[in-house]
């Protein structure tokens, strides 16, 4: 009889050992899912009617993201020049990614996607992305 409990207690711990493990791997999914769907404003900033920042922070052929007028934005640096967009896909929200070998902007969420001046190519979207006056001036990026 004190054997049955003992492994009893035993089964029990470890029943709740697998369900925490499994619980926080869950957790740790979903929280590195939403950050790299939705940036935090610390990773992008702040953003304000103009924003500008260093060329060098976006080499040609890349993009970064920032915020703008308090949304998030894409800023893409191509050989054509600079472009500025919303992030936000059109058609449920999610922030797209710049894939420099396709030369496209792509949503993660479902495949929606856009050439460099936000236009739909493919994919769910009902509208282009919002562009913005983006340009060079000497070493920096203005936006807006
Ligand atoms: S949210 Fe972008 S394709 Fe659905």
């Amino acid at each position: 009889m004190e054997k049955n409990e003992s492994i009893f207690g035993r089964r029990t711990f470890i029943d709740y050992i697998i369900g925490f493990v499994v619980s926080a791997w869950a957790f740790l999914t979903a929280y590195v899912t939403l950050a790299y769907l939705w940036p935090s404003k610390k990773s992008i900033g702040a953003g304000g009617k103009s924003v500008t920042i260093p060329l060098s922070d976006v080499p040609e052929g890349k993009a970064r993201k920032i915020r703008y007028e308090g949304k998030p934005a894409i800023i893409i640096r191509t050989s054509e020049g600079v472009f500025a967009l919303s992030a936000v896909c059109t058609h449920l929200g999610c922030l797209v990614n710049w894939h420099e070998g396709d030369q496209l902007i792509e949503c993660p969420c479902h495949a929606a996607k856009f050439d460099i001046r936000g236009n739909v190519i493919g994919g769910p979207a009902p509208k282009p992305l919002q562009s913005y006056r983006a340009e060079i001036k000497g070493d920096i990026i203005k936006i807006g």
